[in-house]
């Protein structure tokens, strides 16, 4: 708000909300906006997946794929998911249905076995990770179930702030950082060629320092044609530095959420060594799944078109988030929000100590959001502003309703925080 307001104005605005809001809450609402989950229609666009495997249909290619083997994939899905993300067949396992499943597993492995004939994490003294904020939070669940310090690093409009990260790793307890470097959860940032580039070349003092890359959002533009990224991994073999990153990715929201296929691109260095924890781990993955996928898509073109399909059906609810947004806070001046060109979210941050107070009337009158501070390691948003909103799942009537009763909470906070 840019004008001074008097106490009365103040208080007569507040009333206004406090109306609107009331109708709102008497008008028992349900309505769920805290997850990134694809809706039924986009779910819709894979349902052929059930129709590539019948009763009849062969199951093998290389091998019979009902049996046992192929710890790292079948080769045909090998070379539609190798020529998606740009990387060579030998530099990718082709796993089960979950890439936080698989960035968990890393980082087991790194605190049980260590990286490398380094010593194992949980025999080292002091562990610390690098958390570009605002971040993913089940990301930062799992450093902090590791019992990993996190360190937040500011994100900038291209990517995290490198001279930061640059200067962190020099303390060889730094061990890691989590990126999500296109269409950013939550903010649908694209990391620049510059920012790539500097990961590219990172020169840590832990021996045992990994950039865990979640590619989750590698081609899920909300516009006709996807964004172009430097390939992190190329980039680094041209520094002798590929031993560096674990690009991560899954299908989660190509095909179905938890029913996809997820998977892990490295140095054929890094890539030997999962495989050797793996084949303890399990014999082999879903191959019939992946099967499934390799018949329904065929191909790496394929893939792209049909994300096209999804950015048809979801591209119309981010503008419907965003046009409440500028209807009901623009005025104000108040707040500012992302306007992603891909990915599934948009991140919002409201004044200072107000985001707690509005989520918590938004979930009063029936809107559920992500809690605030989430998008922050340990839930800890300092100035307590962030708030990430996911508008994929919800119809549009119900996103412009649950958006205006943001709206109406946000001011609430907002003159309520004014009178304190
Ligand atoms: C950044 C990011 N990574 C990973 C995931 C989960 O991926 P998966 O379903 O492959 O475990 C999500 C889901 O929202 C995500 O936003």
């Amino acid at each position: 708000m840019n004008k001074i307001l008097s106490k009365k104005e103040v208080e007569i605005l507040l009333n206004k909300e406090r109306e609107l809001y009331n109708n709102f809450k008497s008008s028992s609402l349900k309505l769920d906006m805290s997850r990134g989950k694809p809706c039924p229609a986009q779910l819709d666009l894979s349902q052929g997946l059930f129709d590539v495997l019948t009763s009849s249909a062969s199951v093998k290619g290389v091998q019979d794929y009902r049996n046992y083997g192929l710890i790292d994939g079948i080769p045909e899905l090998k070379v539609v998911i190798s020529e998606l993300i740009e990387v060579e067949q030998g530099e990718l396992i082709i796993a089960g249905n979950s890439s936080l499943n698989l960035m968990y597993d890393s980082l087991q492995r790194a605190m049980q076995f260590g990286i490398f004939g380094e010593q194992p994490f949980n025999k080292q003294n002091k562990l610390k990770w690098l958390a570009p904020v605002p971040g993913y939070d089940r990301h930062f669940a799992i450093t902090e179930a590791f019992g990993i310090e996190m360190i937040n690093i500011k994100m900038n409009s291209d990517g995290p702030d490198m001279d930061a990260i640059e200067e962190a790793v020099l303390d060889p307890a730094v061990k890691g950082i989590w990126c999500v470097p296109k269409y950013s959860n939550p903010q649908g940032i694209i990391y620049s060629d510059a920012v790539v580039e500097r990961f590219a070349k990172l020169k840590p003092a832990a021996k045992d320092f990994r950039i865990y890359w979640d590619n989750a959002y590698m081609i899920h533009t909300l516009e006709k044609t996807d964004a172009e990224m430097m390939n992190i991994l190329l980039a680094a073999k041209k520094y002798d530095n590929e031993d560096i990153v674990y690009m991560f990715g899954s299908t989660s929201k190509i095909s179905f959420a938890g029913g996809g296929i997820a998977f892990v691109a490295s140095s054929p260095k890094n890539i030997a060594e999962i495989k050797k924890h793996m084949s303890v781990q399990t014999i082999g993955h879903d191959k019939i799944n992946q099967y499934a996928h390799y018949l329904y898509f065929k191909n790496a073109n394929n893939v792209k078109k049909h994300m096209l399909k999804h950015s048809k059906i979801i591209a119309p609810k981010f503008e419907a988030v965003l046009k409440v947004l500028d209807s009901e806070l623009k005025p104000l001046n108040i707040a500012a929000w992302s306007k992603p060109r891909g990915g599934y979210f948009i991140s919002c941050d409201l004044p200072k100590n107000t985001a707690r107070r509005t989520v918590q009337l938004a979930r009063e009158a029936g809107v559920i959001f992500t809690p605030a501070g989430s998008t922050f390691p340990y839930g800890r948003d300092s100035d307590d502003s962030n708030v990430r909103i996911a508008p994929t799942l919800p119809d549009i009537e119900d996103l412009t309703t649950a958006m205006r009763v943001f709206c109406c909470a946000a001011k609430i906070a907002y003159y309520e925080g004014l009178l304190n």
